[in-house]
């Protein structure tokens, strides 16, 4: 039982997150209180810089039960023809049902939408009956998009997790919808704004070009299948920052041919950790580069830095740099994974594989809940090369050792190191290290934290 304490949540993070949260929601409340001058009829206002107009002067009712899609979609439009800077607004204190829709762009204006209030998707999967399965809020060709306001997105997803393969094996295998995609938008911002309980994943950025996603908070059950936090795919310039995630899968997932990602104060936990991939699936060629993962606090996650390809896939996996990572009760905490096989069938060895190479990890501290904290299983057809290790302390939640295990991984390493790595360490750190090892044998997750 006393080994139970190196995995046991760090309140003094929590709280300090926690009183973070709500500091800021209460700075942007007051943000809304712009003086506000109505315009007769046209439900159109003029705020000292730019047009408002609201939902609820197209006909929403903000009831949860009234169906709202036709109102947002008019005020869109409207907003959308009009030249300058618009706001359209849900209002604080109300709840929008809208059914899966499609907003569409290039528009004229440059939109912020302010969802002070709250917008709910319909529980019921048959209300996509005959529609596409896969959306809910779907954006596409937007530039120059805001969205905003501190309020809620709510994808009240349990009763597609209900009907989900992954739930119950007997049920068919079904899509599911993302709650907001964004699909070919060119300078977004999402921020400050709380997404639950999608129907599978809550925002994915497809296609997209100089994305900053902030302040956000993302929440599902650890159990919501497929629910992941933030997808990024064919997405290049992306900068996500000051964001919590706990949901039923992976809190960040990149893949097809994106790069330039900047990932930075990243809380991700429960879920499956940060994943770059899986790429290559069907013998694609993909390529994510450029990534960089800086500040994150990982929490009773099912795996923590992972990058998985299927096999006989090809492109690259490189200049990835995962640094200032904390861990707690994660599985997995270091993964490279070129055999990744989600599939009831196992995959056959092909003879190609999406390259990994120039990956670091530098400075991660923190408690494993498996023995094998660093876990490089790289291709027999392409192996890992420059993978680099520095400053890394991965103790085991249960009290033994952690180890490293290394198939056609090559790299180098340099500082402290533990588990102890598979590559040759560029400097004599290594009698530091055990010293250091035995005095903390005590307790490493508090030496580490
Ligand atoms: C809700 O409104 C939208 C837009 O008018 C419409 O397409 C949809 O069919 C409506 N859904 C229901 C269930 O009434
Ligand atoms: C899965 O679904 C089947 C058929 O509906 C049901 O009999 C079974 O109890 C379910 N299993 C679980 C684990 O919920
Ligand atoms: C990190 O993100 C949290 C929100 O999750 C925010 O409250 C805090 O101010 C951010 N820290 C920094 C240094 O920006
Ligand atoms: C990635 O880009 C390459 C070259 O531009 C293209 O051939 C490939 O199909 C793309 N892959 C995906 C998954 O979009
Ligand atoms: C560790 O994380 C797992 C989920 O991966 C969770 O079930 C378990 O309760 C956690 N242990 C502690 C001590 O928090
Ligand atoms: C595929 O390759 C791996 C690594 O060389 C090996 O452990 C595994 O047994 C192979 N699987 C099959 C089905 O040949
Ligand atoms: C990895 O780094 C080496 C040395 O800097 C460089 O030559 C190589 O092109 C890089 N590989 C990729 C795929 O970026
Ligand atoms: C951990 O590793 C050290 C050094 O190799 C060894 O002395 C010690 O017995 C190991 N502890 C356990 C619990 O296996």
């Amino acid at each position: 039982m006393k080994n139970l304490k190196y995995c046991s949540p760090s309140t003094l993070i929590i709280i300090f997150i926690h009183i973070n949260i709500l500091v800021t929601s209460c700075l942007t409340r007051a943000e809304e209180f712009d003086t506000v001058i109505k315009l007769p009829r046209s439900g159109l206002r003029r705020t000292r810089s730019r047009w408002v107009l609201s939902v609820g002067d197209y006909g929403a009712e903000g009831d949860g039960v009234h169906n709202d899609t036709e109102a947002f979609l008019e005020a869109w439009n409207v907003a959308c023809s009009l030249p300058g800077f618009i706001n359209v607004v849900f209002p604080y204190g109300k709840t929008f049902l809208v059914h899966p829709v499609d907003i569409g762009g290039p528009c004229r204006s440059k939109i912020t939408l302010r969802i002070s209030g709250t917008i709910v998707a319909p529980p019921d999967p048959a209300m996509w009956h005959g529609l596409n399965q896969r959306k809910w809020l779907y954006f596409h060709g937007v530039n120059h998009l805001t969205v905003d306001g501190g309020g809620r997105i709510n994808g009240m997803g349990h009763e597609w997790w209900d009907r989900s393969c992954k739930t119950n094996s007997t049920n068919p295998c079904h899509p599911a919808p993302t709650a907001l995609t964004f699909h070919r938008c060119k300078d977004l911002k999402v921020r400050n704004l709380m997404l639950l309980n999608s129907q599978q994943m809550h925002m994915s950025f497809t296609n997209c070009m100089r994305v900053v996603a902030s302040r956000l908070k993302v929440l599902a059950p650890a159990f919501s299948p497929n629910t992941d936090g933030i997808h990024i795919s064919a997405t290049k310039g992306v900068e996500i920052k000051d964001s919590v995630i706990k949901t039923g899968d992976d809190c960040i997932s990149i893949v097809r041919n994106s790069s330039r990602i900047w990932i930075r104060n990243i809380s991700c936990g429960p879920g499956h950790g940060i994943s770059i991939g899986s790429l290559g699936k069907s013998k694609k060629w993909e390529k994510v580069q450029n990534v960089i993962i800086d500040g994150a606090y990982l929490y009773n996650t099912d795996n923590g830095l992972r990058i998985k390809t299927w096999q006989g896939g090809s492109g690259f996996a490189s200049k990835i740099t995962f640094q200032n990572v904390l861990m707690e009760n994660v599985s997995n905490p270091i993964i490279i994974d070129q055999y990744y096989c989600d599939s009831p069938h196992s995959c056959r060895n092909e003879t190609s594989a999406v390259r990994v190479e120039n990956i670091s990890f530098i400075d991660i501290q923190g408690t494993s809940a498996t023995d094998e904290a660093i876990k490089f299983a790289c291709s027999d057809a392409s192996p890992c090369e420059g993978l680099y290790l520095e400053n890394i302390f991965l103790a085991s939640c249960f009290g033994g050792n952690t180890s490293s295990f290394c198939w056609q991984a090559h790299g180098s390493a340099r500082g402290f190191l533990y588990p102890p790595t598979c590559f040759p360490s560029s400097d004599d750190d290594f009698i530091r290290q055990n010293v250091l090892l035995e005095s903390n044998d005590a307790n490493p997750a508090i030496h580490s934290v």
